[in-house]
C-alpha cells in the first residue's frame, strides 16, 4: 500500500479542473478550423448545461423546501464553482468572504485566536485578527498566512488581504489555554467508547482544541480537527478502514488514519493529542 504522492482522485473538484483545463489547453494548440470546432463544441455543450441548470435552480428556487436544498447545495464548494462558472449564483463578495471565514474560524478559535471581517473594499478584503493572531510567533504567522491563502484560494476576485490595526479589546485567550499542565492534567473527557464504533470518526469539543477522534480496527487515535493543508474540519472527510486512510473532504488531502501522517503531502501531518481509554470513556489531552 503505497500512497506517498496520491493523486487527487479523479472526480475531486481539483483533479476535474485540471483536466478541463489541459484540455483546453491542448485545444489552444490545434489550427485555427480545429480550435474553432472544438470551442464551438465547448460552448455547446456548456450552453445545453446552463439551460438545464436554470431550470433545476428555478424550480427549487420556487419552493421553500426547495430554496433551502439549493442554499445547502451551494455550500458545496464543486456546486458553487459550477453554478458560478454559469452565472447561477452571485453571492456579494462580502457574503462569499464573510463565509470563507466562518469556516476558517473554529480552527483559529482552536488556536486561542480569531478572525473578524472589517471591510472587502474592490478587491481587498480587510480583516481584524485577535488573539493568539496577533503578534509575530510562528504560529501567529502561520494563522495569519492560512487566513490569507484560504480568501485567495477561494474567491478568484479578491487580490489582497489587508489586516488592520486592532481596536483595544478584551483578551481572547483564556487562560487555561495558556497554563502550563502537567502530565496528569488538562485531561477532557470524551464519549464512551462504544458510541465509537471501529471504522467512524468523531468530532470532540475538548475546549481549547477541536478534536477528532478516529477508530480504526479498535485502535484509537485522537488529533486536532483541521486538515494540515488549509486547517479545515476533517470530520466530515471519508474514513477508509480497508486501507486506513482518512479523506479531506475539501481538497482530498490523504492522511494515515493512525499516525495523521499527510501521504499527498509527505511535509505534513495531523497533530496528534494523547489519548486514552478509562471508565469506558476516551479521554483526550489537548495541548
Ligand atoms: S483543507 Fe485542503 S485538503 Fe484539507
Amino acid at each position: 500500500m503505497t500512497h506517498s504522492h496520491a493523486p487527487a482522485p479523479p472526480d475531486s473538484m481539483e483533479a476535474l479542473a485540471e483536466r478541463v483545463d489541459t484540455a483546453i489547453a491542448e485545444v489552444r494548440k490545434l489550427d485555427e478550423g480545429a480550435r474553432s470546432k472544438a470551442l464551438d463544441l465547448k460552448a455547446a455543450v456548456e450552453a445545453f448545461h446552463k439551460a438545464g441548470l436554470t431550470r433545476i435552480v428555478q424550480h427549487l428556487k420556487a419552493d421553500p423546501r426547495g430554496k433551502e436544498l439549493l442554499f445547502a447545495l451551494v455550500e458545496e464548494p464543486i456546486v458553487y464553482a459550477l453554478f458560478s462558472m454559469h452565472g447561477l449564483v452571485r453571492a456579494d463578495l462580502a457574503t462569499r468572504v464573510a463565509r470563507v471565514l466562518e469556516m476558517v474560524r473554529p480552527y483559529m478559535q482552536s488556536h486561542g485566536g480569531d478572525v473578524e471581517l472589517a471591510e472587502v473594499r474592490g478587491d481587498t478584503v480587510f480583516v481584524r485578527l485577535h488573539g493568539a493572531c496577533n503578534g509575530c510567533s510562528m504560529s501567529a504567522v502561520t494563522l495569519r498566512d492560512g487566513v490569507e491563502e484560504a480568501i485567495l484560494s477561494q474567491i478568484l476576485e479578491i487580490r489582497a488581504v489587508e489586516v488592520l490595526p486592532n481596536e483595544p479589546g478584551p483578551a481572547l485567550i483564556g487562560l487555561d489555554a495558556i497554563g502550563v499542565r502537567g502530565a496528569e492534567t488538562g485531561w477532557v473527557r470524551g464519549p464512551r467508547v462504544d458510541q465509537l464504533p471501529p471504522g467512524t470518526m468523531a468530532r470532540m469539543d475538548a475546549g481549547t482544541a477541536d478534536v477528532l477522534l478516529v477508530n480504526l480496527d479498535n485502535r484509537l487515535s485522537a488529533f486536532r480537527n483541521a486538515c494540515a493543508h488549509q486547517g479545515m474540519p476533517l470530520d466530515g472527510g471519508l474514513l477508509d478502514p480497508t486501507d486506513g486512510t482518512i479523506t479531506c473532504p475539501w481538497h482530498a488531502f490523504c492522511f494515515d488514519a493512525g499516525t495523521g501522517e499527510c501521504l499527498t503531502a509527505p511535509q505534513a501531518q495531523l497533530e496528534p493529542f494523547p489519548l486514552r481509554v478509562q471508565d469506558g470513556f476516551i479521554w483526550v489531552r489537548p495541548c
